[in-house]
């Protein structure tokens, strides 16, 4: 299938009761795994990137890689630019094909958010791309990005004011989850998400999906979240499954990397699918119709 629109596949999701996980795939091992586990549950899948993976795989690289993948793939996928406060690189990703960015504007003033975040809501609706929208900032560093500070957010009109003013498709509110692993229990705001979900049509994202439980997820979709983000779970799974391999290798004095390869396949497959099964979204490949981004 051709890449897939990310704004139709979550409005889809969020007026059918159920969320599309959005996954930060780090090369194309971690892209073909969670693209086999949305297979395996037979489920729309968002694939995201951050900045530094950007940077670390190039932007024609890994576009090719996810569009030769998605081409191949029995669900719709969509290619996502995760956090990323740099207008260069939201350019380059949207010229290179990605199917939706997010404009980090969490760093800047209301106004000059409001002004530059419409300038890329422009640039990327030219292009066939969604935006989704971001002025709060959700804690924790997520791959050099963002911030262990919490801000005062915003009422929840003024957000929404400036979410349609802005133009953008996709609203990332701050709603008591943090990028990473949970120190200690969040405050989830499910309430805020709700008069959220009173005030615009616009599908919420929730960020920081690692470490929830199913009920909290159930909550959020009821509330009106349409797309979750999980980086932390493949990180884990990614790194840990290596580090199992890399063991038995040792123990047995057999180094082959293409096996490394293959357990850190089966093991960020096995991750994602456990996350797919707590967004509702089994069974749902068939409901989303995809369109080319590009
Ligand atoms: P986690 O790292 O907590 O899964 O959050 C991912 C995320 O929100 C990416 O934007």
């Amino acid at each position: 299938m051709p890449l897939a629109t990310t704004l139709d596949v979550v409005r889809t999701a969020r007026d059918d009761g159920y969320a599309v996980a959005a996954v930060n795939v780090v090369d194309d091992v971690s892209v073909r795994a969670v693209v086999a586990a949305a297979e395996q549950v037979s489920a729309p899948v968002i694939l995201q990137t951050s900045v530094k993976t950007v940077r670390s795989m190039g932007s024609a690289l890994l576009a090719s890689t996810v569009r030769t993948v998605a081409e191949a793939a029995t669900v719709p996928v969509t290619l996502h630019l995760d956090h990323c406060p740099d207008r260069d690189v939201i350019t380059e990703t949207l010229n290179a094909g990605w199917s939706s960015v997010l404009f980090d504007a969490s760093d800047r003033g209301y106004d000059q958010a409001l002004l530059e975040t419409a300038e890329v809501v422009a640039e990327a609706h030219a292009l066939g791309a969604s935006v989704e929208c971001e002025i709060e900032n959700i804690t924790g560093v997520e791959d050099d990005v963002g911030s262990d500070e919490e801000m005062e957010p915003y009422d929840v009109e003024r957000l929404v004011h400036f979410a349609h003013e802005s133009g953008a498709d996709l609203l990332a509110p701050a709603l008591g989850t943090a990028h990473g692993m949970y120190k200690t229990a969040p405050r989830l705001r499910f309430d805020r998400a709700r008069e959220l979900r009173a005030l615009t049509d616009l599908p919420l994202v929730l960020h920081g999906g690692t470490g929830l439980t199913a009920e909290d997820f159930a909550t959020f979709i009821d509330a009106g979240v349409g797309k979750i983000n999980v980086s932390t779970a493949l990180k884990l799974a990614y790194t840990s499954s290596a580090a199992a391999y890399l063991e038995e290798a040792e123990r047995t004095g057999k180094h082959e990397p293409i096996k490394l390869l293959d357990a850190v396949f089966d093991g960020v497959r096995e991750a994602i699918a456990e996350h797919l099964l707590l967004f509702r979204c089994e069974g749902k490949a068939e409901t989303t119709t995809p369109r080319s981004a590009s």
